[in-house]
Protein backbone atom coordinates (compact mmCIF):
# COMPACT_ATOMS: atom_id res chain seq x y z
CA UNK A 1 0.00 0.00 0.00
CA UNK A 2 1.54 3.45 -0.87
CA UNK A 3 0.36 6.59 0.63
CA UNK A 4 0.25 8.86 -1.63
CA UNK A 5 1.36 12.20 0.36
CA UNK A 6 -0.54 14.67 -1.54
CA UNK A 7 0.00 17.47 1.17
CA UNK A 8 3.87 17.54 0.58
CA UNK A 9 3.43 16.94 -3.69
CA UNK A 10 1.73 20.22 -3.64
CA UNK A 11 4.04 21.82 -1.31
CA UNK A 12 6.89 20.95 -3.29
CA UNK A 13 5.02 21.86 -6.68
CA UNK A 14 4.52 25.61 -5.66
CA UNK A 15 7.90 26.47 -3.72
CA UNK A 16 9.71 25.41 -6.88
CA UNK A 17 7.75 28.00 -8.51
CA UNK A 18 9.33 30.52 -6.20
CA UNK A 19 12.41 28.71 -5.79
CA UNK A 20 15.31 27.20 -7.69
CA UNK A 21 16.19 24.89 -4.45
CA UNK A 22 13.78 22.98 -2.64
CA UNK A 23 14.88 21.27 0.45
CA UNK A 24 13.17 18.31 2.10
CA UNK A 25 14.78 17.60 5.20
CA UNK A 26 13.20 14.49 7.50
CA UNK A 27 14.87 11.81 9.16
CA UNK A 28 15.96 8.10 7.95
CA UNK A 29 13.39 5.97 6.63
CA UNK A 30 10.37 8.72 7.02
CA UNK A 31 9.45 8.90 3.08
CA UNK A 32 11.66 11.38 1.39
CA UNK A 33 12.76 9.28 -1.55
CA UNK A 34 9.58 7.96 -2.12
CA UNK A 35 7.98 11.81 -1.90
CA UNK A 36 10.87 13.13 -4.09
CA UNK A 37 9.87 9.88 -6.86
CA UNK A 38 6.11 10.65 -6.43
CA UNK A 39 6.45 14.27 -7.68
CA UNK A 40 9.03 13.28 -10.35
CA UNK A 41 6.60 10.94 -11.87
CA UNK A 42 3.82 13.46 -11.48
CA UNK A 43 6.23 16.05 -13.21
CA UNK A 44 4.89 14.38 -17.00
CA UNK A 45 7.08 15.19 -20.03
CA UNK A 46 9.38 16.67 -18.20
CA UNK A 47 13.12 15.72 -17.71
CA UNK A 48 14.12 14.43 -14.47
CA UNK A 49 18.02 13.55 -13.22
CA UNK A 50 18.45 11.58 -10.23
CA UNK A 51 21.81 11.43 -7.58
CA UNK A 52 21.62 9.22 -4.81
CA UNK A 53 24.68 10.29 -2.93
CA UNK A 54 24.96 6.56 -0.86
CA UNK A 55 25.46 5.33 -4.49
CA UNK A 56 28.80 5.06 -5.22
CA UNK A 57 28.34 5.14 -9.34
CA UNK A 58 25.72 8.26 -8.45
CA UNK A 59 29.08 9.69 -6.36
CA UNK A 60 31.23 8.95 -9.30
CA UNK A 61 28.91 10.83 -11.85
CA UNK A 62 29.77 13.87 -9.38
CA UNK A 63 33.36 14.26 -9.27
CA UNK A 64 33.24 17.37 -10.94
CA UNK A 65 29.93 18.58 -10.23
CA UNK A 66 29.87 21.98 -11.61
CA UNK A 67 30.91 20.43 -14.81
CA UNK A 68 28.31 17.20 -14.04
CA UNK A 69 25.36 19.53 -13.07
CA UNK A 70 25.62 22.38 -15.01
CA UNK A 71 24.07 21.08 -18.27
CA UNK A 72 20.92 19.15 -16.89
CA UNK A 73 17.17 20.68 -17.85
CA UNK A 74 14.71 19.71 -15.50
CA UNK A 75 14.58 18.96 -12.04
CA UNK A 76 17.12 17.55 -10.39
CA UNK A 77 16.90 15.16 -7.35
CA UNK A 78 20.00 14.94 -4.72
CA UNK A 79 19.41 12.57 -2.01
CA UNK A 80 21.10 12.33 0.78
CA UNK A 81 23.18 15.43 -0.21
CA UNK A 82 24.44 15.84 3.94
CA UNK A 83 26.97 13.03 1.89
CA UNK A 84 28.53 16.14 -0.04
CA UNK A 85 28.30 19.72 1.49
CA UNK A 86 30.73 20.84 -0.86
CA UNK A 87 28.18 20.52 -3.33
CA UNK A 88 26.46 23.44 -1.65
CA UNK A 89 28.42 26.14 -3.13
CA UNK A 90 28.13 25.06 -6.71
CA UNK A 91 24.65 24.45 -6.29
CA UNK A 92 24.46 27.99 -5.32
CA UNK A 93 26.19 29.25 -8.54
CA UNK A 94 23.94 27.04 -10.37
CA UNK A 95 20.65 28.34 -8.64
CA UNK A 96 21.93 31.94 -9.73
CA UNK A 97 21.80 31.19 -13.59
CA UNK A 98 19.42 33.56 -15.63
CA UNK A 99 16.24 31.79 -16.74
CA UNK A 100 17.12 29.01 -14.03
CA UNK A 101 17.24 25.95 -16.72
CA UNK A 102 17.21 23.30 -14.01
CA UNK A 103 15.31 23.20 -10.20
CA UNK A 104 16.67 21.46 -7.57
CA UNK A 105 14.73 19.37 -5.45
CA UNK A 106 17.49 18.54 -2.04
CA UNK A 107 16.70 15.42 0.46
CA UNK A 108 18.62 14.84 3.55
CA UNK A 109 18.44 13.12 6.75
CA UNK A 110 20.81 15.32 9.20
CA UNK A 111 20.18 18.78 9.63
CA UNK A 112 23.47 18.94 11.34
CA UNK A 113 24.87 19.68 8.25
CA UNK A 114 22.16 19.90 5.49
CA UNK A 115 19.99 22.93 7.11
CA UNK A 116 23.29 24.53 8.36
CA UNK A 117 25.39 24.00 5.48
CA UNK A 118 22.27 25.06 3.14
CA UNK A 119 20.96 28.00 5.50
CA UNK A 120 24.77 29.36 5.06
CA UNK A 121 25.08 29.05 1.24
CA UNK A 122 22.04 29.32 -0.28
CA UNK A 123 19.91 31.79 1.39
CA UNK A 124 17.35 33.14 -0.11
CA UNK A 125 17.90 30.15 -2.88
CA UNK A 126 15.93 27.80 -1.33
CA UNK A 127 12.75 27.30 0.53
CA UNK A 128 13.00 23.64 2.89
CA UNK A 129 9.57 21.65 3.33
CA UNK A 130 10.11 19.74 6.42
CA UNK A 131 9.06 16.00 6.05
CA UNK A 132 7.59 13.57 8.62
CA UNK A 133 6.22 10.56 8.80
CA UNK A 134 2.02 10.12 8.61
CA UNK A 135 0.06 12.86 9.56
CA UNK A 136 -3.54 12.18 10.75
CA UNK A 137 -4.59 14.09 7.84
CA UNK A 138 -3.08 11.34 5.97
CA UNK A 139 -4.13 8.62 7.55
CA UNK A 140 -7.86 9.60 8.69
CA UNK A 141 -8.91 10.15 11.74
CA UNK A 142 -10.32 7.23 12.11
CA UNK A 143 -6.88 5.40 12.55
CA UNK A 144 -6.06 7.81 15.41
CA UNK A 145 -5.44 5.21 17.39
CA UNK A 146 -2.91 2.79 15.05
CA UNK A 147 -0.61 6.31 14.24
CA UNK A 148 -0.57 7.17 17.61
CA UNK A 149 0.62 3.66 19.14
CA UNK A 150 2.66 2.36 16.22
CA UNK A 151 4.26 6.02 15.16
CA UNK A 152 4.64 7.82 11.67
CA UNK A 153 7.28 6.32 10.18
CA UNK A 154 5.74 4.02 7.09
CA UNK A 155 6.87 0.68 7.25
CA UNK A 156 6.03 0.73 11.22
CA UNK A 157 2.54 2.56 10.71
CA UNK A 158 1.53 0.14 7.33
CA UNK A 159 3.05 -3.26 9.09
CA UNK A 160 1.15 -5.98 9.18
CA UNK A 161 0.42 -6.26 13.03
CA UNK A 162 1.70 -4.54 15.79
CA UNK A 163 4.78 -7.04 16.45
CA UNK A 164 5.92 -6.56 12.99
CA UNK A 165 5.76 -2.59 13.51
CA UNK A 166 7.63 -3.20 16.86
CA UNK A 167 10.14 -5.50 15.10
CA UNK A 168 10.88 -2.74 12.04
CA UNK A 169 11.48 -0.10 15.15
CA UNK A 170 14.49 -2.09 16.59
CA UNK A 171 15.92 -3.32 13.26
CA UNK A 172 15.50 1.06 12.54
CA UNK A 173 17.10 1.90 15.70
CA UNK A 174 20.08 -0.69 14.89
CA UNK A 175 20.88 0.97 12.04
CA UNK A 176 20.43 3.97 13.13
CA UNK A 177 22.83 3.68 15.89
CA UNK A 178 25.76 1.57 13.87
CA UNK A 179 25.63 2.90 10.45
CA UNK A 180 24.07 5.99 10.23
CA UNK A 181 25.13 7.95 13.13
CA UNK A 182 28.99 6.83 12.60
CA UNK A 183 28.48 7.95 8.92
CA UNK A 184 27.87 11.41 10.04
CA UNK A 185 31.41 11.26 11.50
CA UNK A 186 30.27 10.90 15.02
CA UNK A 187 31.99 8.58 17.01
CA UNK A 188 30.08 7.37 19.97
CA UNK A 189 29.49 4.37 21.03
CA UNK A 190 26.16 2.64 19.86
CA UNK A 191 24.88 0.80 23.26
CA UNK A 192 25.83 4.64 24.95
CA UNK A 193 23.38 6.53 22.82
CA UNK A 194 20.87 4.03 22.65
CA UNK A 195 21.00 4.11 26.62
CA UNK A 196 20.60 7.86 26.54
CA UNK A 197 17.84 7.69 23.80
CA UNK A 198 15.87 5.43 26.54
CA UNK A 199 16.71 7.49 29.34
CA UNK A 200 15.21 10.85 27.14
CA UNK A 201 12.06 8.96 26.48
CA UNK A 202 11.93 8.44 30.41
CA UNK A 203 11.96 12.29 30.23
CA UNK A 204 9.72 12.54 27.27
CA UNK A 205 7.67 15.92 27.40
CA UNK A 206 9.80 17.02 30.69
CA UNK A 207 11.64 20.20 30.79
CA UNK A 208 15.61 19.58 30.08
CA UNK A 209 17.77 18.74 32.84
CA UNK A 210 21.21 18.49 32.04
CA UNK A 211 22.85 17.46 35.14
CA UNK A 212 20.00 14.76 36.01
CA UNK A 213 20.21 12.80 32.80
CA UNK A 214 24.34 13.17 32.89
CA UNK A 215 24.20 12.16 36.63
CA UNK A 216 21.70 8.97 35.23
CA UNK A 217 23.94 8.73 32.34
CA UNK A 218 27.06 8.53 34.30
CA UNK A 219 28.34 11.00 31.78
CA UNK A 220 29.73 15.14 32.06
CA UNK A 221 26.69 17.30 30.91
CA UNK A 222 28.48 18.46 28.17
CA UNK A 223 28.52 15.28 26.49
CA UNK A 224 25.30 14.39 27.29
CA UNK A 225 24.37 18.00 25.81
CA UNK A 226 26.01 16.88 23.06
CA UNK A 227 23.97 13.46 22.64
CA UNK A 228 20.68 15.61 22.64
CA UNK A 229 22.19 18.19 20.25
CA UNK A 230 22.71 14.36 17.79
CA UNK A 231 19.59 13.26 17.94
CA UNK A 232 17.39 16.60 17.60
CA UNK A 233 19.65 17.53 14.03
CA UNK A 234 18.67 13.61 13.15
CA UNK A 235 14.63 14.10 13.58
CA UNK A 236 14.63 11.91 16.21
CA UNK A 237 14.20 14.43 19.61
CA UNK A 238 12.43 17.65 19.62
CA UNK A 239 14.13 20.30 21.79
CA UNK A 240 10.66 22.93 22.78
CA UNK A 241 11.92 26.42 23.21
CA UNK A 242 10.68 28.46 26.20
CA UNK A 243 8.58 31.41 25.56
CA UNK A 244 9.18 34.55 27.82
CA UNK A 245 6.30 36.94 28.22
CA UNK A 246 7.26 40.33 29.92
CA UNK A 247 6.12 39.47 33.45
CA UNK A 248 6.63 39.78 36.79
CA UNK A 249 7.11 36.16 37.14
CA UNK A 250 9.79 33.84 37.15
CA UNK A 251 9.38 31.80 33.93
CA UNK A 252 11.02 28.26 33.33
CA UNK A 253 14.04 28.91 30.93
CA UNK A 254 15.49 25.63 29.42
CA UNK A 255 13.44 23.66 26.31
CA UNK A 256 11.16 20.64 26.65
CA UNK A 257 12.21 17.53 25.66
CA UNK A 258 10.11 14.97 23.01
CA UNK A 259 10.92 12.23 21.33
CA UNK A 260 9.28 13.54 17.88
CA UNK A 261 7.39 9.54 16.57
CA UNK A 262 5.29 8.57 19.06
CA UNK A 263 5.77 4.92 18.03
CA UNK A 264 9.35 5.48 18.69
CA UNK A 265 8.86 6.67 21.87
CA UNK A 266 6.36 3.65 22.90
CA UNK A 267 9.39 0.94 21.35
CA UNK A 268 12.46 2.69 23.87
CA UNK A 269 9.58 2.82 26.56
CA UNK A 270 8.84 -1.17 25.81
CA UNK A 271 5.51 -0.54 25.80
CA UNK A 272 3.78 -3.09 23.11
CA UNK A 273 0.58 -2.00 22.80
CA UNK A 274 -2.37 0.38 23.44
CA UNK A 275 -2.93 -1.34 26.72
CA UNK A 276 0.48 -1.56 28.21
CA UNK A 277 0.75 2.56 27.14
CA UNK A 278 -2.81 2.70 28.68
CA UNK A 279 -1.49 1.46 31.77
CA UNK A 280 1.81 3.46 32.14
CA UNK A 281 2.89 6.73 33.98
CA UNK A 282 3.45 8.29 30.36
CA UNK A 283 0.73 7.60 29.09
CA UNK A 284 -0.32 11.54 29.27
CA UNK A 285 3.38 12.76 27.97
CA UNK A 286 2.59 10.24 25.13
CA UNK A 287 -0.61 11.98 24.18
CA UNK A 288 0.79 15.58 24.63
CA UNK A 289 3.73 14.55 22.16
CA UNK A 290 1.76 12.98 19.74
CA UNK A 291 -0.61 15.90 19.03
CA UNK A 292 1.64 18.65 19.68
CA UNK A 293 3.89 16.85 16.83
CA UNK A 294 0.59 16.76 14.93
CA UNK A 295 -0.13 19.83 15.09
CA UNK A 296 3.61 21.48 14.13
CA UNK A 297 3.27 19.05 11.07
CA UNK A 298 0.81 22.15 9.86
CA UNK A 299 1.67 25.32 11.87
CA UNK A 300 5.71 24.41 11.06
CA UNK A 301 7.77 24.47 14.50
CA UNK A 302 9.73 28.27 14.15
CA UNK A 303 6.91 30.01 15.58
CA UNK A 304 5.96 27.01 18.48
CA UNK A 305 7.17 27.00 22.18
CA UNK A 306 6.02 26.20 25.92
CA UNK A 307 5.57 28.26 28.30
CA UNK A 308 5.91 27.57 32.17
CA UNK A 309 6.25 29.84 35.65
CA UNK A 310 8.08 28.59 38.68
CA UNK A 311 4.93 29.10 40.30
CA UNK A 312 3.50 26.21 38.80
CA UNK A 313 1.49 27.81 35.99
CA UNK A 314 2.24 26.63 32.29
CA UNK A 315 1.05 26.16 28.82
CA UNK A 316 2.04 22.96 26.79
CA UNK A 317 2.52 24.63 23.48
CA UNK A 318 2.27 28.58 22.32
CA UNK A 319 1.64 29.28 18.54
CA UNK A 320 2.02 32.28 16.60
CA UNK A 321 -0.15 31.18 13.81
CA UNK A 322 -2.26 33.77 11.00
CA UNK A 323 -1.44 36.42 12.91
CA UNK A 324 -3.05 34.39 16.39
CA UNK A 325 -1.99 33.79 19.19
CA UNK A 326 -2.88 30.00 20.10
CA UNK A 327 -2.48 28.51 23.13
CA UNK A 328 -2.54 24.34 23.63
CA UNK A 329 -3.16 22.08 26.63
CA UNK A 330 -2.78 18.59 25.90
CA UNK A 331 -5.10 15.71 28.27
CA UNK A 332 -5.69 12.49 27.66
CA UNK A 333 -9.15 12.33 29.48
CA UNK A 334 -12.97 11.92 27.95
CA UNK A 335 -14.31 14.89 30.04
CA UNK A 336 -11.54 17.95 30.10
CA UNK A 337 -12.64 20.70 32.33
CA UNK A 338 -10.86 24.38 32.77
CA UNK A 339 -7.65 24.99 35.12
CA UNK A 340 -6.78 27.64 37.13
CA UNK A 341 -3.55 27.63 35.44
CA UNK A 342 -5.49 28.05 31.68
CA UNK A 343 -7.22 31.01 32.53
CA UNK A 344 -3.87 32.36 34.15
CA UNK A 345 -1.76 31.48 31.09
CA UNK A 346 -4.72 32.85 28.67
CA UNK A 347 -4.38 36.16 30.79
CA UNK A 348 -1.05 36.26 31.01
CA UNK A 349 -0.02 35.17 27.72
CA UNK A 350 -3.59 37.47 25.76
CA UNK A 351 -4.11 34.26 24.04
CA UNK A 352 -6.78 34.57 21.51
CA UNK A 353 -7.84 30.99 22.39
CA UNK A 354 -7.29 28.06 24.12
CA UNK A 355 -7.61 24.48 23.26
CA UNK A 356 -7.74 21.80 25.66
CA UNK A 357 -6.79 18.74 22.79
CA UNK A 358 -8.24 15.71 23.62
CA UNK A 359 -9.33 12.13 21.98
CA UNK A 360 -12.90 12.79 21.91
CA UNK A 361 -15.13 13.33 18.95
CA UNK A 362 -16.92 16.68 19.87
CA UNK A 363 -16.05 20.33 20.28
CA UNK A 364 -16.96 21.30 23.73
CA UNK A 365 -16.95 25.45 24.64
CA UNK A 366 -15.53 24.93 28.17
CA UNK A 367 -15.59 29.40 28.14
CA UNK A 368 -15.83 32.10 25.52
CA UNK A 369 -11.86 31.35 25.26
CA UNK A 370 -11.31 27.43 26.11
CA UNK A 371 -12.31 24.60 23.86
CA UNK A 372 -12.03 20.97 24.48
CA UNK A 373 -11.17 19.76 20.84
CA UNK A 374 -10.67 16.95 19.38
CA UNK A 375 -7.45 16.50 17.55
CA UNK A 376 -8.87 16.34 14.22
CA UNK A 377 -10.68 19.02 14.55
CA UNK A 378 -7.67 20.88 15.78
CA UNK A 379 -5.60 20.05 12.75
CA UNK A 380 -8.49 20.75 10.40
CA UNK A 381 -9.19 24.61 11.74
CA UNK A 382 -5.33 25.37 11.70
CA UNK A 383 -5.19 23.73 7.80
CA UNK A 384 -7.83 25.64 6.40
CA UNK A 385 -7.88 28.75 8.50
N1 LIG B 1 3.95 7.09 1.04
C1 LIG B 1 4.37 5.86 1.34
N2 LIG B 1 3.50 4.82 1.33
C2 LIG B 1 3.93 3.58 1.63
N3 LIG B 1 5.18 3.26 1.98
C3 LIG B 1 6.10 4.24 2.00
C4 LIG B 1 5.73 5.59 1.70
N4 LIG B 1 6.83 6.36 1.81
C5 LIG B 1 7.83 5.54 2.18
N5 LIG B 1 7.41 4.27 2.29
C6 LIG B 1 8.26 3.11 2.64
O1 LIG B 1 9.05 3.48 3.78
C7 LIG B 1 10.42 3.11 3.59
C8 LIG B 1 11.30 4.33 3.66
O2 LIG B 1 10.97 5.21 2.60
P1 LIG B 1 12.04 6.14 1.88
O3 LIG B 1 11.31 6.97 0.89
O4 LIG B 1 13.17 5.32 1.38
O5 LIG B 1 12.51 7.02 3.12
P2 LIG B 1 13.76 8.01 3.28
O6 LIG B 1 14.20 8.40 1.90
O7 LIG B 1 13.22 9.15 4.06
O8 LIG B 1 14.81 7.25 4.04
C9 LIG B 1 10.48 2.39 2.25
O9 LIG B 1 10.39 1.00 2.49
C10 LIG B 1 9.25 2.88 1.52
O10 LIG B 1 8.76 1.92 0.61
MG1 LIG C 1 16.08 8.12 1.06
Amino acid sequence: MLLARTAYLNSIRERLVDYPIVALPGPRQVGKTTIARLYAESLGSEPVHRFDLESPSDLARLTNPELALSPLRGLVILDEIQRMPELFPVLRVLADRPDTPARFLILGSASLELVKGASESLAGRLSFVDVTGFTLEETGGEHLYKLWGRGGFPRAYLARNDRAARQWQEDFFRTFLEQDIPQLGIRIPASTLRRFWTMLAHYHGQVWNASELARALGSSEPAARRYLDILSGTYMVRQLPPWFENLKKRQVKAPKIYIRDSGVCHALLGLENQAALEAHPKLGASWEGFALEQILAVTGDSNAYFWATHSGAELDLLVFHQGKRLGFVFKYTEKPSTTKSMQVALADLGLDHLHVVYPGTHRIPLTESITASPLLDVLDSLAHG
